[in-house]
């Protein structure tokens, strides 16, 4: 792992260039002034190719160098081998008031099915951080026979948790509280325990592993995302010894980029942000004609803002801003140049996607190497298909001392 991020390091640092830059704010970007080829052709790519590459970028093969080759380099450079597993049939009681949608099921069955291969021996307590409603953790300790204590901020999703725990037979806590205040309860099993997390956001998932680490957990199995998210003071701060020497200065900007527009969208969704960002070029370009031109990101739209006309939402966002509006102005004209500049920038973007990946291994990389520098032997595999979730990275950790037993090499 920490020849991973050493041979990462100098890639992504190399190419700075191509995936600081948002094209999006920017509008032309310093690199196209060396890369002229590939500007126009990504500047040439209709609506429908730029979709369709945003959803699978395997069509970029085809595009210009340094595009193709780059994206080549970062295939290579964030492999990741695929978690063995224990097929099982599917696990927990899952009924239609658990409300999990076909994703999640899936997701848990095959982090379930991970883990099922990962541990010869049940922990004695299975720990769900940042639970929701606890599928994972109540699906967990349904097939190992072991209690579940879920620790979940919001109090509705315990209330449902631990009503479906119950009609699972599974015995559970579903705690109403903030993780971050864990640390401070009082268990005597925390030592045996399976801290386990399905996507528990940026410093939460820190925070889950600095939790298994002070209270000695026996395993943990966290798969992040939202890296940026409560990610404390900025540039980022690496949490192992190599990633502090291999620093990348994160901002972030940076730690946003690996989970930028990958969730995985229903079409009605993307159609409305496409939309949006076709509106806010048009408010930018008017902004921009008015003389008062809009610096930084146009900051958040409220929900529904971009349901109105664009006449409304302009209006309405260029009152936000305190930008004026031209007295007059066409908006067929100025909608058909706002497509056309978003088309433009989610064009440009499609060299910053390439970098996702390789960024997001390069935090995981971090934290596993910051788990396996205090004493556990740690694994890092994909749990499942990108399809099914595109934040798919797990990191495994055993106690050493516990995995030398699993091994049956425990000294004396
Ligand atoms: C992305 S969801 C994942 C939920 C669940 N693990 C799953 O995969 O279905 C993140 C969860 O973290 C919870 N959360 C956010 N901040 C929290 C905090 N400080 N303490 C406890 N839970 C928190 C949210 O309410 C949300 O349910």
């Amino acid at each position: 792992m920490a020849a991973r991020l050493a041979e990462l390091t100098p890639w992504l640092r190399g190419h700075t260039d191509l995936w600081r830059p948002r094209p999006f704010l920017l509008g032309r970007v310093p690199w196209e002034d060396h890369h002229p080829t590939l500007s126009t052709w990504l500047r040439g790519l209709d609506e429908a190719t730029v979709t369709a590459l945003e959803a699978d970028d395997r069509g970029l093969i085809e595009a210009p160098e340094p595009l193709s080759s780059l994206l080549a380099q970062s295939r290579e450079l964030a492999a990741v081998p695929a978690s063995v597993r224990m097929p099982l049939s599917p696990v927990d009681a899952w009924r239609p008031e658990a409300r999990a949608t076909e994703r999640k099921r899936a997701q848990v069955q095959a982090l379930v099915e991970t883990l099922a291969a990962a541990w010869p021996e049940a922990p004695g307590l299975v720990v769900d951080w940042c639970a929701g409603k606890g599928h994972l953790g109540r699906s967990l300790s349904a097939v190992l026979g072991r209690p579940l204590l879920a620790m979940e901020r919001q109090r509705r999703l315990c209330e449902v948790g631990q009503v479906l725990s119950a009609e699972a037979e599974v015995a559970a806590a579903h705690l109403p509280l903030d993780v971050r205040q864990a640390a401070g309860l009082p268990c005597v099993a925390w030592r045996q325990a399976a801290v386990v997390g399905l996507h528990a956001c940026g410093s939460l998932g820190e925070g889950m592993l600095d939790f298994a680490v002070a209270q000695k957990a026996e395993t943990v199995a966290l798969a992040p995302c939202c890296y940026h998210f409560a990610s404390g003071p900025l540039p980022y701060r690496p949490r192992s010894a190599v990633g502090r020497a291999h620093d990348l200065q994160f901002d972030e900007t940076s730690l946003r980029l690996p989970t930028y527009q990958q969730v995985r969208q229903a079409p009605s969704v993307g159609e409305r942000r496409r939309r949006k960002m076709a509106w806010l070029m048009a408010l930018k370009a008017l902004a921009e004609a008015a003389g008062t031109p809009l610096d930084g990101p146009p900051g958040p739209v409220y929900k529904g803002w971009n349901n109105d006309d664009l006449p409304t939402f302009v209006a309405r966002m260029a009152e936000r801003r305190g930008v004026a509006l031209p007295t007059q102005w066409d908006p067929e004209v100025i909608e058909a140049l706002g497509w056309q500049q978003a088309r433009h920038a989610r064009a440009l973007g499609l060299v910053r996607g390439v970098f996702r990946r390789p960024l997001e291994l390069w935090l995981v990389l971090d934290k596993a190497l910051y788990l396996q520098g205090q004493g556990y032997e740690v694994a890092l595999t994909t749990f499942c298909a990108p399809s099914l979730s595109p934040r798919n990275l797990l990191i495994h950790g055993v106690r050493a001392a516990t995995a030398r037993r699993w091994h049956g090499t425990e000294e004396g």
